[in-house]
């Protein structure tokens, strides 16, 4: 971890009717850090992820990737700045293999134009190679190579969440956004999970942020944990620091 501010936001919020479901939402993600942001079912945090990649135009606040303020950015131009992230509910191509998933997610940042594709140009196979090979590489890291000519759809859940993982580390994140990644996962699974996300986080140049509403599961792999309830902040700190804050334990006790 470095000390440099790779994201920040600044008041950010959001109202969706007369609902607010964030509000004076303010972070810092450092070079290479690994943040938990944790709460109960309904807080915000899909949202957050929601304002972060452009899904939604924030109704206050700012978002600052880099010393650059990202308010009115589209989902793709977030991505191509460097914010890439997986879903919730998983969003892979279920027609496609598990290697032309993470090819697809390379190919939206390919130099070659559409003639040289078409015709086949010895540029477009040079590239073409390159783009296979690393995503197969991107395939070994999630124990996915065996399967790389498998259907998608046919892997089992918990191989589909690390196969969206890769996909979104192909954009080449600077920031890496998780939702629930481990949703769905039995125990081993999730483990081995915790495990290869803080692997990425040492091996790219990456920072990441980390949903999750199990706080236990974060609590290994996070430098920092944020906590929100109702769309607000209601602590953040060390895990250690949040997991004996009052407030905390009354929201997940729904005190
Ligand atoms: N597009 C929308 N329109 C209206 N309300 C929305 C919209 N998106 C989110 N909300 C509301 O914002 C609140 C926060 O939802 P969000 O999905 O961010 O919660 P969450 O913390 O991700 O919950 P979970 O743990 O269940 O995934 C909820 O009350 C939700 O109904
Ligand atoms: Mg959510």
């Amino acid at each position: 971890m470095s000390d440099k501010i790779i994201l920040k936001t600044e008041n950010l919020g959001i109202t969706f009717g007369g609902l607010k479901a964030v509000g004076d939402f303010n972070m810092e993600l450092r070079e290479k850090e690994l943040v938990g942001l944790i709460g109960p079912n309904g807080a915000g945090k899909t949202t957050i992820f929601n304002l972060l990649t452009g899904v939604y135009q924030p109704t206050e606040g700012a978002i600052i990737l880099d010393g650059q303020t990202m308010n009115g950015k589209k989902p793709h131009q977030m991505a191509k700045a460097g914010i890439c992230r997986t879903f919730q509910n998983i969003r892979l191509f279920k027609g496609m293999s598990v290697l032309e998933n993470v090819k697809v997610a390379f190919g939206q940042n390919m130099k070659y134009n559409v003639a040289q594709g078409i015709f086949r140009t010895k540029s477009y196979w040079q590239e073409e190679k390159e783009i296979d090979e690393k995503a197969r590489e991107l395939l070994k890291m999630f124990h996915l190579e065996e399967f790389a000519g498998n259907l998608a759809e046919n892997l089992p859940y918990g191989q589909q969440r690390k196969l969206e993982i890769a996909r979104a580390l192909a954009g080449s994140p600077r920031v890496l956004l998780l939702d629930e990644p481990a949703a769905g996962m039995n125990p081993t699974e999730t483990a081995e999970l915790m495990e290869s996300i803080e692997n990425i986080r040492r091996s790219f140049d990456l920072s990441i942020l980390l949903i999750e509403h199990d706080m236990s599961l974060v609590m290994g792999i996070c430098e920092r944990i944020i906590v929100i309830d109702y769309g607000m902040i209601i602590a953040s700190g060390t895990p250690y620091e949040v997991a004996n804050n009052p407030k905390v334990i009354g929201a997940y006790l729904g005190e």
